[in-house]
């Protein structure tokens, strides 16, 4: 496995599989890895010659009042953690050299970046895509694999792929939970005892709407009141938002559709720390 910090020295590296053109598999991710990201990097092993992993807490995807400082770093352990999933290549960029000083350009989206997380976010989603097409152009890969645990930006991601014409496939992959259901993220470390205990409400709440769907209920309305009972379970946790939505345009229901296809995305603040979780269902 090789770490590389320039885009030009990866570049290279990966030019003689393109040539012979064996399949390149990308999965990008901010680093501080768990089970989730490592699912990802299976999968690409799975399906890819060489597997390409960038570790890069992306600057413009934070807004000025989040994270961005006390985002996990630690590429010593990452690295450990990659070599044992056999990836072969892994991109760590300097932020200084990822976007010069003179760096100006942006991708530009509408509709679905606006909603669910969008909402409390404005410039979040411009700054993913920003990224991920410039990691895109450096790696060109084959496939690049995303998690179902941040639906919105699969889809943003997708859309920004096929919308432009990048050609790679897209594929997303299950969310990863911990035994007691709480998704993984690299942000729980950051919640207190407590806060971790009440954690698996989040998910609590978004399988009640799946039983309830299941049922027969079809009203968005009940169906998110019903989820907010369970979520008070957790009284530290404060709620973002909880929406009903269609899976492939992110507009809000109001009465599913049977057949449909509709996502439960939730996103709850404890103190600080934001933590988003979502189902997808067939209505
Ligand atoms: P990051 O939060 O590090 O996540 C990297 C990838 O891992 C994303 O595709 C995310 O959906 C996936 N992932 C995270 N937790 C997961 C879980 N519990 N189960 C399955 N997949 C999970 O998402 C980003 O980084 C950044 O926005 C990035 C795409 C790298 C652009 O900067």
């Amino acid at each position: 496995m090789k770490t590389f910090r320039s885009s030009e020295a990866l570049k290279g590296a990966l030019v003689s599989f393109r040539k012979k053109n064996k399949k390149i598999g990308f999965v990008p991710t901010m680093g501080s890895l768990h089970e989730g990201h490592l699912s990802l990097v299976r999968l690409a092993r799975e399906e890819n010659k060489a597997v390409v992993v960038s570790i890069f807490v992306n600057p413009l995807q934070f807004g000025p009042k989040e994270d961005f400082w006390r985002y996990p770093r630690d590429l010593a352990r990452d690295s450990r953690l990659l070599k044992k999933e056999k990836a072969d290549f892994i991109f760590a960029p300097l932020p200084k050299e990822f976007y010069p000083e003179d760096f100006e350009t942006s991708v530009s989206l509408s509709r679905l970046s606006r909603p669910l997380c969008g909402a409390a976010r404005p410039t979040h989603f411009t700054g993913v895509a920003t990224g991920v097409l410039k990691l895109l152009n450096i790696v060109m890969p084959r496939t690049l694999y995303l998690g179902q645990k941040d639906y919105q930006q699969f889809r943003v991601i997708e859309q920004m792929v096929r919308d432009m014409d990048f050609p790679c496939r897209v594929k997303a992959a299950p969310i990863v939970r911990e035994a007691d259901g709480l998704a993984m993220s690299s942000r729980n470390i950051f919640l207190s005892r407590t806060e971790r205990r009440e954690a698996p409400f989040i998910r609590r709440s978004l399988e009640e709407v799946e039983r309830l769907v299941k049922s027969g209920f079809h009203d968005a309305s009940k169906l998110k009141q019903r989820a907010l009972e369970i979520l008070k379970l957790a009284p530290h946790a404060r709620l973002d938002y909880l929406e009903i939505v269609d899976a492939q345009s992110l507009e809000s229901v109001i009465r599913l559709k049977p057949g449909s296809k509709i996502l439960a995305a939730i996103a709850v603040f404890f103190g600080k720390t934001r933590l988003i979780d979502n189902v997808l269902i067939r209505g």
